[in-house]
């Protein structure tokens, strides 16, 4: 491939799209991006300030002093903010509620979108969010929406978490993401008109990126025999 290619994958919660994407990228010794840990940096900022994350006007001040970095590789993405690797905190359930506020905030979506970008550029990538083919690449040369039935997703999630939540508690917070992420003003959770639909409820992890891999593989042919 003599171009820088770009993947955006979308979707619901637990659907699958972040080991997806994870396992595309490494097939082909791509860079990685997963947004919603840069989402999750800011909130973790925002809390380590004792700052309010539902107030705008306290986000913004954090965001202005704040420094966000990205280092990706085929094995993953560790977070840094202001030189400090974050990246095994962003995952706690404090983090969780945090962020959902935060990630409503225009001024913190501008402000992100910007620092994906930057990351992105002069590299093939997959890149992995709500808003990544409808806002962030709209251009993207490849577009993938996933989603699967609630159940399912909750059952994925709940196997990741093991005995620390039951799997009605982790039905009830992925159907919060999903109300959240769906009727925000700012960028809201949607297919894009051009994205490839990719139902995963009967589908193994094997499965969703053998679909991907595929898909990649006959654009590039499309593409180079143009
Ligand atoms: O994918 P995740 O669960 O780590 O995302 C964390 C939060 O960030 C989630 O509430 C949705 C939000 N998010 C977003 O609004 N836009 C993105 N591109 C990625 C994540």
């Amino acid at each position: 491939m003599n171009r820088n290619f770009v993947v955006a994958i979308d979707g619901t919660s637990g659907s699958g799209k972040t080991t997806t994407a994870k396992k595309v990228a490494e097939h082909f010794g791509w860079v990685y991006l997963e947004t919603g840990a840069t989402y999750r940096a800011v909130a973790y900022v925002v809390l380590k300030q004792g700052k309010d994350p539902r107030k705008e006007s306290e986000v913004t001040q954090v965001l202005k002093g704040l420094r966000l970095d990205v280092k990706c590789s085929e094995k993953g993405q560790r977070t840094f903010v202001n030189g400090e690797d974050v990246t095994d905190y962003l995952r706690k359930d404090e983090i969780d509620k945090a962020v959902t506020p935060v990630s409503k905030m225009k001024v913190v979506r501008e402000w992100l979108v910007g620092v994906q970008r930057k990351i992105s550029r002069n590299q093939n990538v997959v890149v992995e969010g709500r808003d990544i083919g409808t806002i962030v690449f709209p251009d993207a040369d490849l577009k993938i929406y996933m989603d699967a039935e609630l159940e399912i997703r909750a059952r994925r999630r709940k196997k990741q978490k093991g005995n620390t939540v039951s799997l009605d508690e982790v039905k009830k917070d992925l159907k919060r993401r999903d109300y959240h992420d769906s009727t925000r003003s700012e960028s809201p959770l949607k297919k894009a008109p051009d994205a490839f639909f990719l139902d995963t409820t009967s589908l193994s992890i094997e499965g969703q990126v053998d679909w991907v891999v595929s898909k990649v593989k006959q654009l590039n042919e499309s593409i180079t025999s143009i």
